[in-house]
């Protein structure tokens, strides 16, 4: 965040070209993303090169299709699926919790209000944007209490675990099912950072959220 409010505060009209440059391309490119944030056009000024492939990090990865969102035919998805991918692919409301979520929204809605009006990128109603905001963090990422059970790993997955998003609740998953989640994970790192788990870090991760799950379920 504040980075970005340094962006807004060297002034509107100095952003706007290059967010509109990042957004075409990003929606031309947006397979492959953080794997073509190295990518130059050769009109742009270096610093512009720079903001265009800062702007591609940490995009929504792409996969998710309308169906997969929670409650599918519910307003709030159908306004996802709407209004969330002009500019990149489908978001889940899983990638945040429910305390970010206003924040991140804050941003998309600055985005969408203040890009050129020729792209015609569709903006939500003040309405709209409450049915986006409520449904967002109705299904939000379950996020860890304070005590998080002891245990080897557990310093890394606080670490790693928390770059994108809050930290996940162990006890949302039993410990069979952390295996597929931790390696998902892993592939978002790959598009949206340009760097995977290795495999070491991914097995001390694993077996730390196996035994955090097993010694905070309920018999
Ligand atoms: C006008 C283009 C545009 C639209 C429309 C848009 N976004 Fe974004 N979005 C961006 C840009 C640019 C970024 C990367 C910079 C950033 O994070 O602010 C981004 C990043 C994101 C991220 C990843 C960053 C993070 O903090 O995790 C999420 C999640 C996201 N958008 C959700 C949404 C949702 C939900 C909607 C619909 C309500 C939406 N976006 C609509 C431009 C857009
Ligand atoms: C590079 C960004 C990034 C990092 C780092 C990251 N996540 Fe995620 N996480 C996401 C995104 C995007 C989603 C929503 C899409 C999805 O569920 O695949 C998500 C969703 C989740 C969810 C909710 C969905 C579910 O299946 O329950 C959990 C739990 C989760 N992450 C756990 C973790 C753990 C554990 C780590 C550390 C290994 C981690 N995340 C690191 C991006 C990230």
């Amino acid at each position: 965040m504040t980075a970005l409010r340094g962006v807004h505060e060297f002034g509107k009209r100095a952003m706007w070209p290059w967010l509109c440059c990042a957004v075409v391309l990003g929606c031309r490119q947006s397979d492959s993303q953080a794997g073509t944030a190295g990518d130059t056009i050769p009109s742009l000024s270096s610093m512009d090169q720079i903001l265009l492939a800062a702007s591609k990090v940490i995009l929504p990865p792409p996969g998710l299709a309308p169906a997969d969102l929670p409650d599918p035919n519910s307003p709030g998805a159908l306004a996802i699926a709407r209004y969330c991918v002009a500019c990149h692919a489908l978001p889940a409301p899983s990638s945040h919790s429910a305390t970010d979520w206003p924040q991140v929204l804050r941003r998309m809605w600055a985005r969408m209000d203040g890009l050129p009006r020729r792209f015609n990128v569709p903006v939500p109603t003040t309405g709209e944007r409450v049915v986006i905001t409520r449904y967002t963090v109705a299904n939000a990422l379950k996020v860890s209490g304070a005590n998080l059970p002891q245990g080897p790993g557990r310093e890394r997955f606080e670490r790693t675990c928390s770059r994108c998003h809050e930290l996940a609740d162990p006890r949302q998953h039993t410990p069979g099912d952390w295996v597929a989640v931790v390696t998902r994970m892993s592939q978002h790192m790959e598009q949206m950072v340009g760097q995977p788990l290795d495999a070491q870090e991914l097995q001390q991760i694993v077996l730390y959220l196996e035994g955090a799950s097993k010694a905070t379920r309920r018999p």
